[in-house]
């Protein structure tokens, strides 16, 4: 896959929602629930961090659920794209980029939304022919006054803002011509998830699913 058909590809699916779900599934059993949850509410693309154990089962069966599109999170190495391929993750997202992960996503037709926070990164990402990626983490970086003053010069970039991106904020993202969408954990509360509140899940996805772009 070239860089020119994996930002299309990303594009696409950034296009599904205002908001993607970063996920941090600790218990397989949550999965399917979570993911039904979440679809329904309006937020089909899922991003399942490879940061539990269990994560490549929950992408496995969160890839079941009708409506979903399963992205695998926290993508680091070439085995990490593999094994995230085999559970049946149809893109991948990274805190970073390297040339190893890029060109192992490149080769096993894996959709990546790389994760940058400078201006450099960017330039980087666009010599290679990428025009979407991750902005990460993005609060930390100075938040949406940050991410448009890199869209002065480098415009040909979108990006999906990540880290420290809630309700409260996503809005001063979403409003920026070069935020395609935004990514963040506040729709799955890990104290919901636990008690299995699949109905409250689904309201807060409802409410992110509702925000303007
Ligand atoms: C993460 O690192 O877990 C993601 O960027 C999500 O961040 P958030 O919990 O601040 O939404």
């Amino acid at each position: 896959m070239t860089p020119q058909d994996a930002s299309q590809k990303c594009a696409e699916i950034c296009a599904l929602a205002p908001v993607v779900p970063v996920l941090v599934v600790k218990d397989v059993a949550h999965a399917r629930p979570l993911a039904e949850a979440l679809v329904a509410g309006g937020l089909p693309a899922l991003e399942v961090t490879l940061r539990t154990p269990v994560a490549l089962e929950v992408i496995r069966e969160m890839a079941k659920v009708e409506g979903g599109v399963v992205g695998a999170g926290t993508l680091l190495t070439p085995e990490d794209v593999i094994a995230a391929k085999a559970a049946g993750a149809t893109f991948g997202v990274s805190p970073g980029a390297t040339d190893k992960l890029l060109d192992a996503c490149e080769a096993h037709d894996m959709p990546l939304l790389a994760g940058t926070s400078t201006a450099s990164d960017v330039m980087k990402l666009l010599e290679r022919g990428y025009t979407v990626a991750k902005f990460f983490p993005a609060e930390a970086n100075g938040g949406a006054p940050a991410l448009k003053s890199i869209g002065a010069p480098l415009p040909q970039m979108k990006f999906c803002p990540t880290g420290g991106v809630s309700l409260k904020n996503a809005r001063d993202y979403l409003s920026l011509s070069n935020t395609l969408c935004v990514g963040g954990s506040w729709v799955a509360p890990a104290d919901l998830v636990e008690k299995g509140d699949w109905k409250a899940i689904e309201a807060l996805a409802r409410e992110a699913a509702a925000l303007p772009r």
